[in-house]
């Protein structure tokens, strides 16, 4: 589907065609939701290369952990002049930590704060953070009015439709939060008890839009193409649309939702050079940062990558146990003489989400 031309492919904006979120004017309606343990760096910069990346948010950081200086927090929000526009994700249950959390980051020149109230981790929601601090009305208004009053720079929250079916609590939360101040809201259509599983409800996030009056609301969940983003707009009315997984299944996708914006034609094909550019690019970026543990970190995205990139199935196996730069590098020029011998364009290896019954994640 990727690769037809939609007869009427354009992805019309339902508000005005500018978009802020406070007073940072953004690019593009297409943002990249983070994804804990991939949109660092590397991966954020490779992908503003392609282009029509609206909005960047990191992987979610422990506000107590970034506040004592650990150094996995401090990798996480690890930035450059080109990673912008950049929102820095927090979690964690205490409003004057996560208060502080966020003077600590506009103090150092962070320009948006996000956070999270979806997480459906166990050790996470135990802890009374993420998907958690939406079961409970006034106390989840105390933290985010903590936040939001303890900075100049826009807040914003990424929250679930609700706890379970039976608990839809976003529309009237997000209605709450935007008099609190909150300058967006991102809704990933789906419930907490429904981890990954089930379908995304366009509904609920309709609910989410119309609860608002003002800010933008930032559709989520499984947009994997245009035609799934034109879908989302179109059925819920949202101001913008967060790719997760779908950014690793075609790291192309901004580019070519920018251009259907534009009522262009986003039916390109990237050449085999650029493929492999890409591939080669992530891992070196990522070398910037994490040198030789980069070859560990780098294993996961092979499985997503492989297909799009046009990575024969046995090379892309050895891309998942490289063991240094050298390695490295041999592949990639095997895959530059071999490029396009693979037929299918299927992804092997999807990211992996927790599975078995939520309660024990
Ligand atoms: C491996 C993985 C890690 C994730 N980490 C985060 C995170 O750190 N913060 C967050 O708000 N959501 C996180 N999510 C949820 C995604 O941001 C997104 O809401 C969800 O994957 C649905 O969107 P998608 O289908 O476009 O991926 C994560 C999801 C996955 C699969």
């Amino acid at each position: 589907m990727l690769n037809g031309k939609l007869s009427d492919s354009r992805v019309e904006p339902s508000k005005p065609r500018e978009l802020r979120i406070g007073d940072r004017v953004l690019p593009s309606r297409f943002f990249l939701a983070p994804l804990a343990g991939y949109t660092h760096l590397a991966f954020r910069t490779a992908l503003r290369e392609l282009g029509g990346l609206g909005l960047a948010t990191t992987d979610l950081v422990h506000a107590t952990a970034l506040l004592s200086l650990n150094p996995k927090s401090l990798d996480l929000i690890a930035t450059s002049d080109v990673d912008r526009p950049l929102s820095i994700q927090i979690f964690g249950s205490k409003p004057d930590v996560l208060a502080a959390a966020a003077v600590w980051l506009e103090d150092r020149g962070y320009e948006s704060v996000d956070i999270n109230m979806g997480c459906p981790m166990a050790k996470v929601n135990g802890q009374g953070g993420g998907a958690k601090i939406a079961c409970e009305f006034d106390s989840a208004c105390e933290l985010v009015s903590r936040v939001v009053n303890a900075v100049a720079i826009p807040v914003t929250v990424k929250m679930r439709l609700g706890w379970n079916r039976e608990s839809l609590t976003a529309p009237e939360l997000a209605s709450a939060f935007e008099q609190l101040g909150v300058a967006a809201i991102t809704i990933h259509g789906r419930t907490r008890a429904q981890g990954f599983g089930g379908t995304v409800d366009m509904d609920g996030i309709r609910l989410v839009v119309e609860a608002v009056q003002q800010i933008p609301v930032v559709g989520n969940g499984d947009v994997r193409s245009v035609e799934d983003a034109q879908a989302m707009q179109n059925s819920t009315g949202c101001s913008a649309i967060a790719i997760g997984r779908g950014a690793m299944l075609d790291p192309w996708i901004f580019r070519r939702l920018e251009l259907a914006s534009q009522n262009r034609d986003w039916s390109f094909e990237p050449t085999a050079d650029e493929q492999v550019h890409f591939l080669r690019r992530h891992f070196r970026l990522m070398t910037e940062q994490h040198e030789e543990h980069s070859c560990k970190l780098f294993r996961k995205f092979a499985g997503w990558y492989g297909a799009r990139l046009g990575v024969p199935e046995d090379l892309e196996d050895r891309l998942r146990r490289f063991e240094s730069f050298d390695e490295f590098e041999k592949i990639v020029d095997e895959i530059r003489r071999r490029h396009g011998e693979r037929e299918s364009r299927i992804a092997t290896a999807l990211v992996k989400v927790p599975n078995g019954p939520v309660e024990r994640w």
